[in-house]
């Protein structure tokens, strides 16, 4: 893995590689000090060109835990308010020597050409990491969402098995413009699991031909199947509310209401990417669902990012010990 752009750069092989990693690091984060010296002297530069707070704050946690530097790039006092290009910004942060980016874009293929300026430029010596673009991919997220199914299933580390095998993933929402249903459609079931996706007409994809899932507009049959139930964001700054009758309509057909929460299994693992639209997907209630794991899903993209930056820049013997450890 040279750069991590796509689900599809991992497999089934790199995603394990990854959980057990992330394993070691979950273990580092619960110690006193929770620091370790593996990417001392390493600089990661982080690249927000869209708003975030989870995924920008989880990478630079990620990043100070292991000890690297940061640098912080923010758009809006940037010099592309006068007119610089993407490219020339990019070239001007990579003349300053960052080990790593991190890319955040609105714009779906942004970090893949990104990469391709970073490679020109530094002749491959500096991985990208897509941390969201359009609606194309969210891999850390999708990472973070597997980590956190594993840990679900299994609190002691050891116990945690990648096979997902007869476990049925029930995706709702507004898949169209997900780069998490993506992403996770990919994860999913790369691992095994079956993936069941939930939506409007208007909210799917002009072609599901190429995506491994089956789709259904019964959200009460699907919940009664559903192992993991993950909801996704209504996503407002994509224009998608022309795309739906009214956002009372789209709860009661497609949210998670109280309703649904009540008949749904104490078993169901819960999850949701944020930020959430409480009240139109999901409502407020769902924290209190014993299988919600929302929470969870934040802090585990820490020890995920944490395992992606190591597996980047990590010395290489360094992070075959780390990921043996345990296996
Ligand atoms: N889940 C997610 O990507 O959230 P942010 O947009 O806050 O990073």
């Amino acid at each position: 893995m040279k750069h991590l752009l796509d689900i599809k750069d991992l497999g089934a092989a790199g995603i394990s590689e990854i959980m057990r990693l992330a394993d070691q690091f979950e273990e580092v984060r619960d110690r006193t000090v929770p620091k370790v010296p593996a990417l001392r002297g390493k600089t990661i530069a982080h690249l927000f060109f869209e708003d975030s707070t989870r995924t920008r704050i989880s990478f630079e946690s990620a990043a100070k835990q292991l000890s690297a530097d940061v640098m912080t790039f923010s758009p809006r006092s940037s010099s592309l308010n006068k007119g610089e290009s993407l490219r020339d910004t990019v070239e001007t942060l990579l003349a300053m020597g960052p080990d790593l980016l991190v890319v955040r874009h609105k714009s779906s293929g942004a970090p893949v050409q990104i990469a391709g300026w970073a490679d020109a430029v530094t002749g491959g010596h500096v991985p990208v990491v897509n941390a969201g673009d359009g609606w194309h991919q969210h891999p850390t997220q999708a990472l973070g969402d597997v980590f956190t199914v594993r840990a679900a299933l299994s609190t002691q580390p050891k116990d945690r098995s990648d096979d997902f095998t007869g476990m049925r993933v029930v995706i709702v929402g507004d898949i169209k413009h997900s780069r998490v249903a993506r992403s996770n459609v990919e994860a999913f079931t790369a691992l095994g699991a079956e993936v069941l996706l939930v939506a409007p007409k208007t909210l799917l994809p002009a072609s599901l031909a190429a995506w491994p899932v089956t789709v259904t507009q019964d959200l009460d049959a699907a919940l009664k199947t559903a192992d993991v139930v993950y909801m996704l964001r209504l996503q407002a700054e994509r224009t998608v509310e022309s795309l739906v009758p009214s956002l009372r309509e789209y709860h009661q057909r497609f949210g998670l209401s109280n309703s649904r929460l009540e008949e749904l299994s104490s078993k169901t693992i819960l999850m949701h990417p944020g930020p959430m639209n409480r009240g139109v997907e999901i409502t407020g209630e769902a924290m209190n669902h014993p299988g919600q794991r929302i929470t969870e899903q934040v802090s585990n993209g820490v020890s995920v990012r944490m395992a992606v930056l190591f597996r980047l820049l990590g010395v290489q013997s360094d992070v075959q010990r780390e990921a043996s450890h345990l296996g």
